[in-house]
């Protein structure tokens, strides 16, 4: 090998891994993504209580969407977690959970002035938010 090719090996080498440690960096950084909620009957600006679109199959299509693309680099794709967040199948289901999911989803997680996890409100509409619940409950896992 000339020591023409073996440069040109070597600085191909050295694109390629830092190529690899961009990826790894955007990775941790990622924007959220907007949910398209086109299609479900909105809720109007108060917040509610409970889920108004429980059982249906697009709020439960678009949750899961919504899901991998907001959540799950952090929760685990299909929620199944890795570690670093809790694994939300085993959140309460249904009702009995709501109220505290719709809590963290809005203001998020924030100890000793480090956000754990951001707060969507502002981001994802509400109806955005259900449909993540609608996908959640049906991940459920609990007994
Ligand atoms: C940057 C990482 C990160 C992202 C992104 C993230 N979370 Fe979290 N989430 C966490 C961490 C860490 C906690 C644990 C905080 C705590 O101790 O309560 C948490 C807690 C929660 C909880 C409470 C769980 C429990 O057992 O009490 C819910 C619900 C939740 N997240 C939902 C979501 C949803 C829905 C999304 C996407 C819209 C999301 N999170 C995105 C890191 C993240």
């Amino acid at each position: 090998m000339s020591s023409f090719t073996r440069k040109l090996g070597l600085s191909l080498v050295v694109c390629l891994s830092m190529a690899g440690a961009g990826r790894v960096l955007a990775h941790g950084d990622v924007t959220p993504q907007a949910i398209d909620t086109t299609g479900l009957p909105p809720v109007g600006t108060d917040w509610l209580e409970k889920n108004p679109y429980r059982g249906n199959e697009l709020a439960l299509k678009i949750g899961k969407s919504g899901f991998n693309q907001n959540c799950a680099r952090c929760h685990g794709i299909e929620a199944e977690s890795g570690g670093i967040a809790p694994d939300l199948r085993y959140l309460d289901k249904g009702e009995d959970g709501d109220a505290w999911f719709l809590n963290r989803i809005r203001h998020g997680y924030t100890q000793n002035g480090t956000t754990k996890m951001p707060a969507f409100e502002g981001i994802l509409s509400q109806e955005a938010m259900w449909t993540i619940r609608t996908y959640l409950d049906s991940r459920y896992a609990g007994d």
